[in-house]
């Protein structure tokens, strides 16, 4: 019996060491020998969308992209993009807004639904001066003025709580210097919303640069996260910190890198992508919802999600599993007292969140849950909206993804955000 017992374990052992060494080996061919992805990819019959950037893809459809580049106070380099209809040129509204992305994501996620359904065209479609923003450590972010993300484990101490208190704030004051106004508007997804709160509490004057936060989905406190596997995922990345940052792996789920590669070549292909692709973000992650992501935006989103982050920042939300507040990163106690002046991570100060603030949430949502949602709604002095989305099987990557968009979404995202606009017309000189 348990000699029965010790060759299982041998065996799983045994397979487990095959299953690494046989993915490092491919990995290794792979970059040996297909260092050129972009051509391999056209190769193998990838749909061309795919393959092209965020100012490609908006030029394909018939709209413009300008590109940026934000330079934040510790020196990291993000682009921003600007995305325009033509038809637009003469009566741009005003003011501008700003437009940014959940975890893992980067500006192309409000692409990958397509024209007339994705937010970036919608709001262009509108003619809303949308700039569209991307957090450091994502692809179009992973450039230092100094660090060098592929050999300085430092490029990557980073968690929410650095994008809240540079990024959010660079790109704000780089879109208002730029535009020459003093306000903008904010719509956020999940991250992108949870950070402009960090923003709000660590520098209170940006809150003020701002006319009305639209927040969708906004991850802040994440206790009552219902997703098993999101759960698990962030336990074990937490437990492991030390461990995997001890291995120099500090960047996680970059694009590019083998899982990322494998899900885009497995998702392309039809037979597979429902299975696997589909059921794994909607089923397993976040919450079923049959039907809502069309199978050529799944396409898209394994070619884009996940963007890339670091060990740090997952390590941040497996800590905020557990936590009863929004916190900041929680070091050890020493180092804490260093760093913060308390043993204790200290919380966030939502009471200084003083703009008015939208909430625009989905009742299925397994990653942010409709209890930290009123938490949340409870801890803002400021709340002028708080909507749920009609449909009750809607989930939390609905809100970039699904094809329902422009039904479910977009006339509460419109509304508001027109409150807080007017139509200028350019005068031709
Ligand atoms: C997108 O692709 C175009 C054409 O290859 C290139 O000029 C541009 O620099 C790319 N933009 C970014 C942000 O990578
Ligand atoms: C939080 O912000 C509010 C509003 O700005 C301020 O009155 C309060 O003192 C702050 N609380 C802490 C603990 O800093």
């Amino acid at each position: 019996m348990s000699v029965a017992i010790m060759l299982f374990k041998r065996n799983i052992a045994f397979d487990t060491l095959t299953l690494v060494v046989v993915l490092i080996i491919v990995n290794i061919i792979r970059q040996q020998f297909f260092s050129n992805s972009l051509e391999i990819k056209r190769f193998l019959g990838y749909d061309s969308d795919l393959l092209l950037n965020f100012t490609q893809l908006a030029n394909k459809y018939g709209y413009s992209s300008e590109e940026h580049t934000v330079v934040t106070e510790d020196g990291y380099l993000l682009k921003v993009f600007r995305i325009k209809n033509k038809k637009c040129e003469a009566r741009v509204k005003q003011p501008p807004l700003l437009l940014m992305h959940g975890l893992l994501q980067s500006s192309d996620a409000w692409l990958d639904a397509s024209p007339g359904t994705g937010l970036a065209y919608l709001l262009a479609d509108e003619c809303f001066d949308a700039w569209v923003g991307n957090q450091r450590g994502n692809y179009y972010a992973r450039r230092h003025l100094t660090l060098n993300p592929d050999k300085d484990s430092a490029f990557w101490d980073f968690s929410v709580d650095q994008i809240g208190y540079y990024d959010v704030p660079a790109t704000i004051d780089y879109v208002l210097s730029n535009t020459g106004v003093k306000k903008l508007n904010y719509i956020g997804f999940s991250q992108g919303a949870g950070t402009f709160l960090v923003m709000c509490s660590e520098r209170p004057e940006y809150c003020k640069k701002t006319n009305v936060l639209i927040s969708i989905s906004p991850a802040t406190r994440v206790k009552h996260t219902k997703s098993k596997s999101f759960r698990s995922l962030l336990n074990i990345l937490s437990t492991c910190e030390d461990l995997l940052a001890q291995l120099k792996v500090n960047e996680l789920f970059g694009k590019e890198s083998f899982l990322q590669v494998l899900f885009e070549f497995i998702c392309q292909i039809r037979l597979f992508s429902e299975p696997l692709c589909e059921n794994f973000l909607c089923g397993i992650l976040d919450s079923s919802h049959p039907g809502s992501i069309t199978h050529k935006t799944f396409g898209m989103v394994y070619s884009h999600l996940p963007a890339g982050t670091s060990l740090r920042n997952m390590a941040r939300y497996g800590q905020s599993l557990n936590a009863e507040d929004f916190q900041k990163y929680d070091f050890s106690e020493t180092v804490n007292v260093v760093k913060y002046g308390s043993k204790e991570a200290p919380a966030y100060n939502l009471s200084s969140v003083s703009l008015p603030v939208v909430i625009i949430y989905g009742a299925n949502d397994h990653l942010v849950d409709t209890k930290d949602i009123n938490w949340l709604v409870d801890k803002l002095p400021n709340v002028i909206g708080l909507e749920e989305v009609a449909d009750p099987l809607w989930n939390h990557l609905d809100s970039v993804y699904s094809q329902h968009i422009y039904k479910m979404i977009w006339p509460t995202v419109r509304r508001y955000l027109e409150s807080f606009s007017e139509t200028y017309m350019k005068t031709k000189s």
